[in-house]
Parts: C-alpha cells; structure tokens; sequence
C-alpha cells in the first residue's frame, strides 16, 4: 500500500529496491540515459548494480532493467559510482559511443588476524570501462586503473570518475583520501581514452574532509567549477547539516591548470535534508544539466516508512546556469512545465487543496516575510527576513526531518515541485535550493500561502512516470 502511495510522479525511483548515486548520465544518440546505484535486494545489505532508466523528454522515463552488475573478480563487491563520456563518431558504425566509466569495489573477506583497516588494507578500487553502441546493449569490461596505478599518497579509497573530453583529449578525475586523511581529487589525462597518465593531484589549501567522493567538472562560458563530495566536515547551524556534504569550488582558471583549490569559497548545492553526490552532463543542445541522489546515508530519519519497499530517488534534472555573483544557479528543466494542466491561483491566506500531491507552485514578486504551508503546516517554507526556513510541524509525516535554514538576505521568489514524497524548493531563481522528502498522512494536498507578491500559482502536475515500470520484469 504505502509503496503505491508514496510511488513519485515525475522523480526516478526504482519500483523495488535501493538507490543512490546517479550514475553515467548523458543524452546518446538523441536519448536520454540516467543510471543509479542500485541493491535489488534491500532492506538486504548487498552489493551495487547499475539501473538504467531512459527518456526522450527528461519527463517521462523509462525503467530499463539492470545492465551493469557484479560480474568480474575487479567489480566483485560493486559497480561503483561512475560517468558516462559520449564519444563523438567513434562507433562501428561511424556514429557516436557510449563510454561508460565506473569504480570495481573489491573490499577482502575480513579476518582478524590479517588486521585489515579497509583505508590502507583490505580493499580495491579498479576503474572499468563499458561502452555501448546503442544504448541498449553494453560490451565486455576493460579494467584500466588500479590501486598500484594511482600516486603513492593515496589510501585505498579512489573512486568515481568523471570523464569528459577537452582540448582533443579525454580527462578523468577521480575522488580520493590521501594517507593523511585528506580528501583529493586525482586528474588523469589520455588520448583514447583508455591509457591514462596522471596529470595532477589537486588539494585545497587547507584539509576540507578526509575523502572527496563523486568529484565532477561544470563548465559554462569559460569558467570551470570543480564539484567533490566532502565527507567528515562538522556540521554547523547553517552549512554542512548533512552527513557529508556536496557542493563546488568556483575555480580562478581551468581544471587542467589548478592544483590548489581555496576551501573558503566551496558552496553547497543544496541543504537538503536529501542530497548527495550529484552529477552533471552537457546535452545535445549545450545545456548543462545537474541530477543529484535525493537521498542521505543518515540512518536517524526515513525514506521509506510503514515498511515502503524503495528507498530513495534522483532529483528532477536541473538545468546550471551562472547567476550575477558568479555562482551556479539551479532551476528545473523547462521540459517538466509540459505537466502542468490549468493554474490555480493562491490568494493570501485561503487554502487550496488538490486530489494529488503533486503541483508545482510559482510565487514572484515577493515582498517582505511570509510563508507556504503545506498540508496545514505538515511542512512549512517560511521566510522571515533574515533567513530561509523548511521545518516539518508533523513528526509522522517527517520521518525524522527537523527544520533546516539558510542565512537569506532578501527573498524575490519560490518555485516549489511536490511530488507525492518529494518536494524540491527553489529561491531566487534557484540561488538557494532545498531537497526534501515527505511522507504526507493527508489524502488531498493542501497549500496554503501568506506572501505577498506580484503572481502566485499552483499548477497541478502530471503523473509522468505512471508507464515508467512496464518492462520491471526486466533484471
Ligand atoms: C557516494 C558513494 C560513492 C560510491 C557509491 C557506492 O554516495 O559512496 O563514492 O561509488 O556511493 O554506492
């Protein structure tokens, strides 16, 4: 029942089973493809596969079965996180290549007399390659990176490339914990893309966390923005709530020039409460485009109460543009208006209510304080002049969530996107981002909104994904 009930409309989320990171995103051969970290078999602590969903209009997806499994002795404990690089023209038949990177995890059978730590010990981390000519059918594995291959500073722990081509040649950056506990990022360059040389060891200035996961590369007219997801940074009243973080550092040049990376001015994409390890592609039309896990390794709260048998999904694609501070800016495709039907306009404190929860609600031209209510205060986006605040008045629909706040010095509009269990807040246009589940109790969606502004609506939304589990049978 509750699988049925808090199943998304327009998120990706497997019908059964766990997800986390997405994975090999890119737009290949005119299709969209978004693979995720994937345990079929969960609440069973397993391994992790590769699902694979595909779309034509990053709306309406498709669930394509499970092509990426455990099969080899170097991924025998993980198809770890990974990136998808489209080569251009480099098929059989002349037209372009899937190239799919992603970490083999091998972690030893613990044994206590060999005293393994699983950091300096007892494990691997094998970077793969996996192509595709059509998107559907994937080749033999090529391993093409191993822990004797990475510089001797390094623990263990290397993972997730991102691969992307600059310059005539194909780079590679991988997230790393050095011997000193400090998180890195490693720059492999190659002409082919499957010899690499190292290129660089980038560091920030002063240590920033004990390992940076999911590294990955933004770029938007001329300015390189290099993404890692930090783990072991305290959290404190306003930043860094979360477990591990996931942000950027806006670089002074280009990633192929920087070895120094200025901690201070890292910002975080998005302050949750779900958020991790997103990833970025470039689509056909030069977009870049931002998907990121709407989930947490936290285990104080839920994403899956009364015994849901899914946990977790991705956030709607985002498209990344630069805004006027020179920061990146957030903002949902506009592909995802095409399910609106007919707007409700939100008239100061009188509520509306709808059959479905799921609507997209546009406030601008907002002035002053005020806030947005939803289920009757279930979860409440207020803004009170100093700062921005998502706080649940309802602990059985937040599932553990609190309340959450950014220092906010002006507020000129909210765009908020609920999906049955999922609501993503945009502010300013999406200068300052929240992603958060929830588990609303209530049969209609209730919304009610105290701003006053120039124009507020609520759009009722599709259900877009109602077709996306046809061929779950696939494995
Ligand atoms: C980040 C991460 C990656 C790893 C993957 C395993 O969430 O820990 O570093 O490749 O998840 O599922």
């Amino acid at each position: 029942m509750s699988n049925e009930r808090y199943r998304l409309g327009f998120h990706i989320a497997p019908k059964t089973g766990w997800l986390n990171d997405p994975n090999g995103l890119c737009q290949f051969r005119g299709v969209y493809h978004a693979f995720f970290q994937f345990n079929p078999v969960w609440p069973k602590i397993d391994t992790k596969y590769w699902r694979h969903f595909t779309s034509t209009d990053l709306v309406h997806w498709k669930d394509c079965g499970t092509p990426l499994v455990t099969d080899i002795a170097e991924d025998r404990n993980g198809v770890y996180s990974g990136s998808a690089c489209v080569r251009r023209g480099m098929a059989s038949d002349g037209g372009d290549l899937m190239c799919l990177y992603y970490t083999g995890n091998v972690v030893y059978k613990d044994d206590p007399e060999a005293g393994m730590d699983f950091v300096h010990t007892g494990r691997e981390a094998n970077e793969i390659l996996v192509t595709s000519e059509d998107g559907e059918h994937f080749s033999e594995k090529s391993v093409l990176l191993r822990n004797s291959d990475y510089p001797d500073v390094c623990t263990l722990h290397v993972r997730d490339p991102k691969v992307w081509e600059q310059d005539g040649r194909v780079w590679m950056l991988l997230g790393a914990r050095d011997l000193d506990d400090e998180g890195m990022v490693l720059l492999y360059g190659s002409d082919d893309g499957r010899e690499w040389r190292i290129k660089s060891q980038v560091y920030s200035k002063n240590p920033f966390g004990y390992m940076w996961e999911c590294p990955n590369i933004v770029q938007i007219d001329g300015h390189d923005f290099l993404a890692v997801c930090p783990q072991g940074l305290p959290d404190e009243v306003d930043r860094w709530q979360n477990l591990w973080q996931a942000g950027y550092f806006p670089l002074e040049g280009s990633i192929l020039d920087t070895v120094l990376v200025d901690e201070t001015t890292f910002v975080e994409w998005d302050l949750g409460y779900d958020f991790y390890a997103p990833q970025v592609f470039v689509d056909d039309s030069g977009r870049t485009i931002l998907i990121g896990w709407m989930g947490t390794f936290e285990d104080n709260r839920t994403s899956s109460p009364n015994g849901m048998m899914w946990a977790h999904c991705l956030t709607v694609p985002r498209v990344l543009t630069i805004g006027e501070n020179g920061l990146l800016r957030q903002n949902p495709a506009p592909e995802l208006d095409a399910m609106r039907g007919e707007a409700i306009p939100l008239k100061v404190s009188r509520h509306v209510a709808i059959d479905e929860h799921r609507g997209d609600i546009v406030i601008e031209g907002i002035q002053g304080v005020g806030a947005l209510a939803l289920d009757d205060n279930a979860v409440e986006i207020a803004y009170t002049g100093e700062k921005l605040e998502v706080s649940f008045g309802n602990a059985e629909v937040a599932g553990g969530r609190i309340d959450r706040q950014v220092p906010l010095d002006h507020l000129d509009d909210l765009r908020v996107m609920v999906d049955t269990s999922a609501i993503e807040i945009y502010a300013n246009g999406g200068e300052t981002v929240f992603s958060t589940r929830w588990f609303p109790t209530a049969d209609m969606f209730k919304v009610e909104a105290s701003f006053k502004s120039d124009h507020a609506v609520m759009y009722p939304l599709e259900d877009a994904m109602a077709d996306a589990y046809v061929d779950s049978h696939v494995m």
